[in-house]
């Protein structure tokens, strides 16, 4: 679909001075790509960066376009997965980017989910010493959060995303129409991104969700374009404030220290996807909350009723496959999150939907203390 088309994209612009951009939503992005991407960006040349899953899928019509233009320096397709965020996928990425010709002026294009987004966007950051690129992102959580933002970085085994970089892409074309080849429980997970921007700042927002979430799981062309930009303006806003996550932009790993620490005990793997840990994340942050007494219990029974009719975990023992986490182990991991500093944790907890706060008060011993019960309790 050309995007000359009847429906004009929504345009969110990151405001950050000279490395401003803007974030393009909407449906048939993708077959315009060359154009959106020559008028914005001048004529440079692109090496596309994507997996084998959306290779197959939706590859040809952004090649046809650059080839078209005489502008496609090369393709690397990559295994799916968590798991090709590692040092030596993104070693291999730099030299065959090298091997394409890679200049200076030239663009990497990271076309595909997060994961495709952050090791694409931290190998721009370092090969010549940093080349501009464009995000294209096919996952919802991609195009509702990991594209906007400029946060690039592989896994490593002390924990997620620990080795990276701050590098901000040029542009973001979020295709919505390519959502429509995501497995359903991607796009669930995907979701959780976005009730996340409600849950931290805009309790409106997490009521039109709950009021709209069967047209955006039927995937409504209109409802999906409001819910992502709502979504990335709300990113957009505390980018433009913190940039590099000194302050405010902590607000957004709402749901991520108890994720991430979950994720790792169950290896990244498919047994818990990252959105589906972050979900469960945020229901611990949620009762963790209810127990300080901040938050009245009725916040915290919504935002768990919400998410188990879309369909998603909201508790430790919801994680398939058998076994438990002890909670010594799970804190451990937050120790080792980067969010840490001077060994206490910096958690996000809520005083209700929309009332998020960055907190360094909670010990890691009441933490640890507050896991065992909920991984005894069955929660
Ligand atoms: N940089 C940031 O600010 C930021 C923010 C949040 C999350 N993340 C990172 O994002 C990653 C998770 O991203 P994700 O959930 O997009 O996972 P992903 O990139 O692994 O994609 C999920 C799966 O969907 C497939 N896929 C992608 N698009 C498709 C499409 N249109 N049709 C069919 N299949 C498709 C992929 O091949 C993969 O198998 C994590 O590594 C996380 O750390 C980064």
């Amino acid at each position: 679909m050309s995007v000359g088309g009847a429906r004009k994209p929504e345009v969110v612009r990151v405001a950050l001075g000279e490395r401003s951009y803007d974030v393009l939503i909407g449906p048939g992005l993708l077959g315009g790509a060359a154009d959106l991407i020559g008028a914005r960006l001048g004529s440079a040349r692109c090496a596309i960066v994507t997996d084998d899953n959306v290779a197959a899928r939706h590859l040809g019509v952004l090649e046809a376009g650059l080839k078209a233009t005489q502008r496609h320096l090369g393709t690397q397709t990559l295994a799916p997965g968590e798991a090709t965020k590692s040092f030596a996928v993104l070693a291999d990425l730099c030299e065959r980017l090298l091997q394409m010709g890679l200049e200076r002026g030239d663009l990497v294009v990271a076309l595909g989910g997060g994961v495709i987004g952050d090791l694409a966007g931290f190998a721009a950051s370092v090969v010549r010493r940093g080349v501009r690129f464009v995000q294209m992102p096919t996952t919802l959580l991609a195009q509702v959060d990991s594209s906007v933002g400029g946060k690039t970085g592989i896994n490593t085994a002390q924990g997620k995303n620990l080795v990276g970089t701050f590098h901000q892409p040029s542009l973001v074309l979020a295709d919505t129409e390519t959502l429509a080849t995501l497995p359903p429980r991607e796009f669930r997970a995907g979701y959780v991104e976005a009730a996340k921007f409600g849950l931290i700042a805009d309790a409106a927002f997490f009521s039109w969700l709950e009021r709209n979430w069967s047209a955006l799981s039927a995937q409504d062309s209109s409802a999906l374009s409001h819910a992502l930009a709502t979504s990335v303006r709300g990113k957009a806003d505390v980018v433009a404030r913190d940039e590099t996550e000194t302050g405010d932009r902590m607000l957004l790993n709402l749901g991520h220290t108890f994720g991430h620490a979950l994720e790792a005990w169950a290896g990244y793997s498919d047994r818990l996807l990252h959105g589906e840990a972050v979900a469960i994340g945020i229901c611990l942050a949620f009762r963790l909350s209810r127990e300080l007494g901040l938050i009245a219990g009725d916040d915290v029974a919504r935002v768990e009723a919400h998410f188990a009719g879309v369909g998603l975990p909201t508790r430790i023992a919801d994680i398939p496959g058998g076994g438990q986490p002890k909670a010594a182990e799970l804190v451990k991991i937050v120790g080792q999150d980067k969010k840490v500093r001077d060994g206490s944790p910096t958690l996000i907890l809520v005083r209700g939907i929309g009332k998020a706060f960055i907190t360094r008060e909670v010990a890691l011993a009441a933490i640890t203390d507050f896991l065992s019960r909920q991984i005894e309790g069955g929660a």
